[in-house]
């Protein structure tokens, strides 16, 4: 009985040592959102728990060890016992019963973490090879970088352009995966003032340790300014000219057309504008609009001398044709 008492204080002496120690070791990164209080409360009872385990059984192991060990010149055997019942049922029963606990906990824990809040602010976040592209269709407009409100739940919309990706803001502390073809969530409310960065927790290629986005916690006030700030370089940038430069980029146009003067397997546009052309027939015609727009529309009309009738036909839209046009009227 003796040897069971002084066991059982050294078992729970050692337990509250590693306990204390695994947790000076601050494994965890600051908490920024209300979600994290749950999981770091659940992650600390875990590590009472395995504490605990731990030194029941350790302390009793070392302990025999030491206090029943051989002494010299005794060459006698140990004791004959058989099994003990009592002892096998009570260490089946009483982990069954632990675990189902923790899963009680999880379970709720899980609950508490997706609870959705009617008043979230939607963000629609991309993951692709290799980066974060997040958009605010409240406000209409896209960026790099994730600025969030504190203290308002934020919906996570995601979606993948290629292959499995994973968000994960370790001091947000909840992941979720992004999955090609459909449409995953995850909700978050943060809580703290900060910068951190999001990170895919999910490999995806060889840039994957480098996808990663800032992400940037302010103040209610500061968010509203910066979404309004936002809102109008959006603005600015959707001029029929930067339209246009986009889908010619888009669209592999600059493979053949230069904009630098060079001539490729088509006739550069810098200058082109307003010059005049030589076709293939000997005509001298003005690239005006109209023929601009013709050569687009249908490349074969008008072939310029010195070039082979080549050029695929684009399903452009009337539209995306003036937005190119105006694109290359800037080329002077
Ligand atoms: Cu995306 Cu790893």
């Amino acid at each position: 009985m003796r040897h069971f008492i002084i066991a059982g204080v050294l078992v729970i002496a050692a337990s509250f040592g590693i306990y204390f120690g695994l947790a000076s070791v601050d494994m965890l990164p600051v908490q920024a959102s209300t979600q994290a209080v749950g999981i770091d409360w659940m992650w600390d009872i875990q590590l009472m728990a395995m504490s605990f385990l731990f030194a029941l059984i350790f302390v009793p192991m070392l302990y025999s060890l030491i206090v029943f060990r051989r002494r010299k010149g005794d060459t006698s055997d140990g004791e004959h016992f058989e099994g003990n019942n009592a002892l096998e049922i009570g260490w089946t029963v009483i982990p069954l019963f632990v675990v189902v606990f923790f899963a009680y906990l999880g379970a709720g824990n899980l609950a508490d973490t997706l609870r959705a809040d009617p008043d979230a602010m939607v963000v629609k976040v991309t993951g692709f090879q290799w980066g974060w592209k997040f958009a605010y269709p409240e406000y209409g407009f896209e960026s790099k970088e994730l600025y969030l409100p504190v203290d308002q739940q934020i919906w996570l919309k995601m979606e993948s352009n290629d292959v499995l990706h994973s968000f994960w803001v370790p001091e947000f502390r909840p992941k979720q995966d992004l999955v090609p073809g459909r449409v995953t969530e995850l909700r978050v409310t943060p809580n703290l003032v900060g910068s951190y960065k999001v990170r895919c927790a999910e490999l995806c290629g060889t840039s994957h340790a480098f996808m990663e986005s800032p992400v940037i916690v302010v103040e209610e006030d500061d968010f509203v300014k910066w979404a309004i700030e936002q809102q109008a370089l959006a603005a600015a940038a959707n001029t029929p000219e930067s339209q246009g430069e986009l889908l010619v980029s888009t669209n592999g146009c600059v493979a053949c057309h230069s904009i630098n003067g060079t001539t490729g397997q088509g006739p550069t546009w810098l200058g082109l504008f307003g010059s005049d052309v030589e076709l293939t027939d000997g005509s001298i015609v003005v690239a005006d609009e109209a023929f601009i727009t013709e050569s687009i529309a249908d490349p074969a009309a008008k072939v310029v001398k010195g070039f082979a009738p080549v050029m695929p036909l684009y399903p452009f839209t009337n539209e995306e044709i003036a937005n190119i046009v105006a694109y290359i009227k800037t080329l002077k």
